[in-house]
C-alpha cells in the first residue's frame, strides 16, 4: 500500500501533485512518501507486538538522512553492512543498541568504530573474520557481540544475484558446520556469543522459504541453548518481497502468522532487517520525456532518466512500473523506455505498453524507492540527482542535485601536470 494515487487524472504523492514537484524540483526526481514509510514500518512493528523484537531497518535501500531520521525517530534500528553506513545510522539518531552489522568483508577500521559506537551485534559471516573481530577487541579491551550468519541452504525463489541463502553463495556459515563455530566462538576470549542471523535473499514473494529457513534454524537455536549457549536475539533477516507488477507478497501480518507460532515459548528477541519492503513502494522516480525515436522495428520513448539513476532494470532486468503523470485519452504504444546513457543496457523498461507520450511529458517509475537512488552513480558524468519527501500536503527536498562542480570537487591534480 502508497500514497501515490491519481486524482482527477494527474498523479499526486500523498496531497501534492507530482507535476508540481517535478516543475519546481527539475527531473530526473525521487520523490519519497513519508506516510507510506512510517505505514510499511508500522505495519512490521504491530504485527509483531505479541512478540519481544527489534526492526533493523537495512541501509542500503536507501541512506536517505531524511528518511533514516524517520525511521529512528519511530524506534527503528538499522542494519548495516559498512562503516559509512554506521555513519549514517548514527548521524541519524539510530540507537546503537538496535544497530546490527552484516557483511563478508568487515575491516579492521569499520570494526574498530562498531565497537567504540557499542552496537547491538556483529553478524558474523567466517571464521576469519571472528578472529579478527576477537582480536580488535582484544586490543580496545572489550568484549564484542556477535551473532553468526548460518546459511541455511534454502532457494528463496528470486533473482540469482539477490538470493544469499544457499550452500553455493558467499554469505554465511554453513548450517552443517554451525556448531563448530560456535564452540569456536565460545573460546574465543574477547566474544560475546549473543545471537544466531540468517538472510537468504531479497524480494521473496513467497511464505515458504521464510518458514523453511526459520525453522531449520530454530532447529540449530534449541541445540545451542539446550547446551553452552545462551543465544539471545534470533535475527532472521529481510528479504520480503514488493508488488512490482502483479506479485502478490506476504505482508507483515501474513509472516507474523505464520512465523510468531514456530517461535513462541522460547524466550528471545526476534530482530528483522526489511530494507525493500519499508522503502520500496514508498518512492518513485520522476522522469521527463526528451525525444520520441522511431527505430527499425522499434519504437523508443527517450527519458532523462538513466541507468546511472535506477540501475535495477539493466542489471537485473527488473520490472518497474512506469505511469504518466498526467493521465490522458490517447490510444497506447508499445516502446522501449531508454535513458541518455551510452550504453545499450541503458533502459527502464523494454516492449512496454504505454499511454502515448509526447515530448516533455513526464513519466513516474514507480516502486523505485528501495536500491534506487542507493545504487545510483554519476556514470556519463550525470550529476547525481535530486530527492524530494513530501508529507501531506508539505514536501521538501532532501537531497539537493549535484552540480557540475560536484564531479570534480574531490579529484585532484598531480604536480607533473600543474
Ligand atoms: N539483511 C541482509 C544481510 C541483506 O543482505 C539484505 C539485502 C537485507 C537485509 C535487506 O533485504 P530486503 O529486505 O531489502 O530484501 N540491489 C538488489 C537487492 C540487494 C539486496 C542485498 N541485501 C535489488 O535492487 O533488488
Amino acid at each position: 500500500m502508497h500514497f501515490f494515487t491519481y486524482r482527477g487524472g494527474e498523479l499526486y504523492a500523498e496531497d501534492v501533485p507530482v507535476r508540481l514537484l517535478a516543475e519546481k524540483y527539475g527531473t530526473p526526481l525521487y520523490i519519497y512518501s513519508y506516510n507510506t514509510v512510517l505505514r510499511h514500518f508500522k505495519a512490521y512493528d504491530e504485527a509483531f507486538k505479541s512478540y519481544p523484537h527489534i526492526i533493523c531497518y537495512a541501509l542500503k535501500a536507501n541512506t536517505n538522512g531524511a528518511l533514516l531520521k524517520l525511521l529512528a525517530n519511530n524506534g527503528c534500528g538499522a542494519d548495516i553492512v559498512s562503516g559509512g553506513e554506521l555513519f549514517r545510522a548514527l548521524r541519524a539518531g539510530m540507537s546503537p543498541q538496535r544497530i546490527v552489522y552484516a557483511g563478508v568483508g568487515k575491516t579492521e577500521a569499520e570494526i574498530r568504530a562498531a565497537l567504540k559506537s557499542r552496537i547491538l551485534m556483529f553478524n558474523v559471516e567466517s571464521e576469519d573474520e571472528l578472529r579478527e573481530i576477537d582480536r580488535v577487541a582484544g586490543l580496545m579491551r572489550v568484549k564484542a557481540p556477535i551473532a553468526l550468519r548460518i546459511n541455511p541452504d534454502i532457494d528463496a525463489q528470486t533473482h540469482p544475484y539477490i538470493s544469499t541463502g544457499m550452500k553455493e553463495h558467499k554469505f554465511g556459515i554453513s548450517i552443517k558446520d554451525a556448531l563448530q563455530y560456535y564452540r569456536l566462538a565460545k573460546s574465543l576470549k574477547h566474544i560475546a556469543v549473543v545471537g544466531l542471523q540468517k538472510h537468504i535473499g531479497s524480494q521473496i514473494i513467497k511464505i515458504a522459504p521464510f518458514v523453511d529457513a526459520l525453522e531449520k534454524i530454530l532447529a540449530l537455536l534449541d541445540r545451542l541453548n539446550s547446551s553452552l549457549f545462551k543465544i539471545k536475539y534470533l535475527d532472521i533477516g529481510g528479504g520480503l518481497g514488493i508488488p512490482y507488477d502483479d506479485e502478490k507478497p506476504p505482508v507483515p501480518a501474513d509472516l507474523a502468522r505464520r512465523l510468531l507460532p514456530i517461535i513462541n515459548g522460547r524466550k528471545l528477541t526476534l530482530i528483522m532487517e526489511p530494507g525493500r519492503s519499508i522503502v520500496g513502494n514508498a518512492g518513485i522516480l520522476v522522469t521527463k520525456t526528451l525525444y520520441l525515436k522511431k527505430g527499425d522495428g522499434k519504437d523508443f520513448v527517450i527519458v532523462d532518466a538513466g541507468m546511472n539513476d535506477l540501475m535495477r532494470p539493466s542489471l537485473y532486468d527488473a520490472y518497474h512500473q512506469i505511469i504518466p503523470v498526467v493521465q490522458n485519452r490517447r490510444a497506447s504504444m508499445t516502446s522501449d523506455v531508454v535513458g541518455p546513457i551510452c550504453e545499450s543496457g541503458d533502459f527502464l523498461a523494454k516492449k512496454r505498453k504505454l499511454q502515448r507520450v509526447q515530448k516533455g511529458e513526464y513519466l513516474a517509475v514507480m516502486s523505485a524507492g528501495a536500491y534506487g537512488m542507493s545504487m545510483s552513480s554519476s556514470y556519463n558524468s550525470r550529476p547525481q540527482i535530486a530527492e524530494v519527501m513530501v508529507k501531506g500536503m508539505s514536501h521538501s527536498p532532501v537531497r539537493k542535485r549535484a552540480t557540475y562542480e560536484d564531479l570534480v570537487k574531490d579529484e585532484l591534480m598531480p604536480g607533473f601536470l600543474k
